[in-house]
């Protein structure tokens, strides 16, 4: 399956990487605006593949896109040093008008898989100017925050992060929603299994693993000045899915047409995910501040969308 990338930045790039060692795609195209970042990246990554899936890397123009079965979209700027992922909205959205429109012109039976951030707005844009159901455009989400969520929780319970079962709901962002009341290690409720282990959830645990979850991404672009390896595996993993028809469980963003009491809004919630693109979504079973919270998300990320000049 060819996969096309728009926007090669840090993101992009690495989503690229990414594919090319998982070997998720026979092909991977790059295209940016700048052609000559284009083409320095899958040159580089290019040479990567002998070392690895030997998937082809290739750059061009959108007409390059042609036949791509996935296109993902992370073109547009990143968050600066204390900027929130919404400061983005307005810079993106104009670019999004482009983007989508040439992706559609080529490659119209593509999935998109939307990166750029503020990724639930820009993949419920995306979703408008592609004209395609909903179940076709889907956003990256929270997938890196439940990853960020199980690996916190894995450390301090001295478990694979593979083997729990926790998500993050709602807004990749601020108001994301770490479900605590869903998270499994195996069968175990989260807090049973820290008692059986000397490693209890204590009000303190749970306060620090929301806080490192919830801000990672602030601490790594203070440090680094942008993410990127997180998020362009999370992308990779989402191919796979889609390339295998694997109808794996992730929590990604798609726009959806009810969620607690707001409508017609992206966020993420869990989602089964194959070659179709979004085959079911799961509507878990949440305490009632996680109910109020995803609420809470789902009404801030409607009002934005709705703010948003289209
Ligand atoms: C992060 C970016 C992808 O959370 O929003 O790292």
């Amino acid at each position: 399956m060819k996969v096309g990338i728009v926007g090669t930045g840090m993101v992009g790039s690495a989503a690229a990487y990414a594919l090319g060692l998982r070997g998720v795609a026979s092909e991977v195209v790059l295209v940016d605006l700048d052609s000559a970042l284009a083409e320095a990246h899958a040159l580089d990554i290019a040479h990567a593949m002998p070392f690895a899936s030997g998937t082809s890397i290739a750059h061009g123009d959108y007409d390059r896109l042609q036949d791509a079965g996935v296109v993902i979209i992370a073109a547009g700027v990143a968050q600066r040093p204390g900027e929130t992922r919404t400061d983005l909205l307005g810079r993106n959205a104009g670019v999004f008008r482009t983007v989508v429109a040439e992706i559609m012109r080529v490659c119209p039976n593509a999935i998109l898989l939307v990166a750029s951030n503020p990724v639930d707005i820009m993949t419920q844009i995306a979703w408008v100017y592609s004209g395609l159901p909903a179940h076709r455009v889907i956003g990256s989400g929270t997938i890196l925050d439940t990853a960020r969520f199980r690996s916190l929780l894995g450390a301090h319970l001295r478990v694979s992060p593979r083997s729990i079962h926790a998500y993050v709901l709602g807004e990749h962002g601020d108001s994301q929603v770490l479900a605590w009341s869903g998270a499994r290690v195996g069968t175990v409720p989260i807090a049973l299994f820290g008692e059986q282990v000397s490693a209890p959830i204590t009000e303190e645990v749970r306060a620090k693993i929301d806080s490192e979850t919830r801000n990672a991404a602030y601490t790594i672009i203070k440090g680094k000045g942008s993410t990127y390896y997180g998020i362009g595996a999370g992308l990779a993993r989402i191919v796979g899915a889609i390339r295998q028809d694997e109808r794996a469980v992730f929590s990604v963003s798609s726009v959806t047409a009810f969620v607690e009491g707001v409508r017609d809004v992206a966020l993420s919630v869990p989602r089964v995910v194959g070659r179709q693109g979004i085959a079911t979504e799961l509507l878990p079973e949440l305490d009632a501040q996680e109910r109020r919270a995803l609420q809470q998300s789902a009404s801030l990320l409607r009002g934005l969308f709705e703010a948003a000049t289209l």
